[in-house]
């Protein structure tokens, strides 16, 4: 086994051992990818401030989310054909979280279905879903999610309409992989992945195919769901979604302290600061760069976590510390899937919470509660370059 001590050495494994249609699936942004390098970029920017003798003894890492107790207070975002990524992607990713003590979000659109995941874990999941139409397949997706037990619904609220990602378009993904002169010469390297998912089932969109009527064939999901985005979304329809669910609320995607005053106002227990990981409105400012503003206006009225861009355990704690009660990881959980499956995950976890422990120390930091503005240290006019 390598020894793995970042997730950047998660990201090489997992572009060696996957489709390359599937690891530029998970590595692109939108069009010239800008937001996508500046949510790392912007966060690189900011510094950490050393500090000696203080006691750092009896750390811990422990906090909670929605209420929830969490290891860490990182939660596993939604990520669509994580299946894809590696054989039954959902259950690995869920499997792990649940054994490290954080949350796991299963996306609409997984390879594994609700039930799947619900069969193989023990504590509740979060489920996420889109802004859609069709409220015949809103209805029962939520009633399966409720049946499943899930205990938070996640709206993801800044997708509309798809980010244009030219890999894709150039790789012609689908779920599964068609299989082109291109797809097979690339699969002939990564065989390991061919025989896992030789021995599942589960290589369809498990919550969508089968359960619409004009999605019974995989072929015609893309146009299924192109036309179900609600491109007239307003402020009373994600109320209408969030009073059809009824139990807690998260909802993802706000940049804005404008659309984070709706948002609390229409009772979401948490928001997620978020450009969605940069792929949906390239040239959108990162999302470390709003955070303060955006906790300055509700961060007494609502949870405010923040994803898009986190990739270490430092990083974690700059977004901490500039006012964010959690954070959701994407990728980098995404590349120790794909890596080396469940035990990935897992380690892409240990990796995160190992850098965020011991930067608190040399912060001179013992609780999650105590991080703020003075452990860091920020280049002037940072939060001010842009207005
Ligand atoms: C490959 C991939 C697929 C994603 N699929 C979804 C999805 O199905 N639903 C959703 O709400 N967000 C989705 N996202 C966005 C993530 O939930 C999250 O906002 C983003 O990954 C955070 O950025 P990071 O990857 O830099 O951590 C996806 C992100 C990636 C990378």
């Amino acid at each position: 086994m390598p020894v793995i001590t970042s997730i950047a050495d998660l990201k090489r494994l997992h572009k060696r051992r996957t489709p390359k249609m599937f690891y530029d699936y998970a590595e692109s942004g939108s069009y010239t990818e800008q937001t996508f390098r500046e949510n790392t970029e912007d966060f690189a920017q900011i510094r950490l401030n050393q500090r000696i003798a203080r006691d750092m003894t009896g750390r811990t890492t422990k906090s909670t989310m929605l209420g929830q107790e969490v290891a860490m207070p990182v939660a596993l975002a939604p990520v669509g054909l994580t299946g894809m990524q590696r054989a039954d992607g959902e259950i690995k990713a869920a499997k792990a979280a649940e054994k490290f003590g954080v949350p796991y979000t299963l996306s609409t659109m997984s390879i594994c279905s609700i039930e799947d995941v619900a069969e193989n874990v023990s504590e509740p999941f979060w489920f996420q879903i889109y802004t859609l139409t069709d409220d015949d397949y809103n209805k029962r997706v939520l009633e399966r999610a409720r049946a499943a037990g899930c205990s938070a619904l996640v709206i993801t609220v800044d997708l509309q309409l798809l980010g244009q990602r030219h890999k894709d378009l150039k790789n012609g993904l689908t779920a599964p992989p068609k299989f082109t002169p291109a797809v097979l010469a690339d699969l002939a390297t990564k065989w390991r992945w061919g025989i896992e998912m030789l021995q599942t089932k589960r290589r369809f969109f498990g919550n969508i195919v089968g359960h619409v009527d004009s999605a019974a064939d995989p072929a015609s999901l893309s146009s299924w769901t192109a036309e179900k985005f609600d491109q007239s979304l307003n402020w009373d329809r994600i109320k209408q979604l969030m009073d059809m669910w009824g139990g807690k609320v998260i909802l993802k995607g706000i940049l804005s302290e404008e659309d984070a005053e709706m948002a609390a106002a229409t009772g979401a227990d948490a928001i997620v600061v978020s450009n969605h990981g940069g792929r949906q409105l390239d040239g959108a400012l990162s999302s470390i760069r709003m955070l303060p503003k955006i906790v300055n206006a509700v961060g007494d009225k609502t949870e405010v976590w923040l994803d898009s861009g986190i990739r270490s355990g430092q990083d974690v704690l700059k977004a901490l510390a500039l006012g964010a009660k959690g954070v959701m990881i994407g990728r980098a959980y995404v590349y120790g899937l794909g890596a080396m499956g469940e035990p990935g995950v897992t380690k892409a976890l240990e990796v995160i919470q190992k850098e965020l422990d011991t930067s608190m120390a040399l912060c001179g930091e013992r609780r999650i509660e105590n991080l703020g503005r003075d452990d860091l240290l920020i280049p002037n006019g940072f939060f001010d370059t842009y207005s």
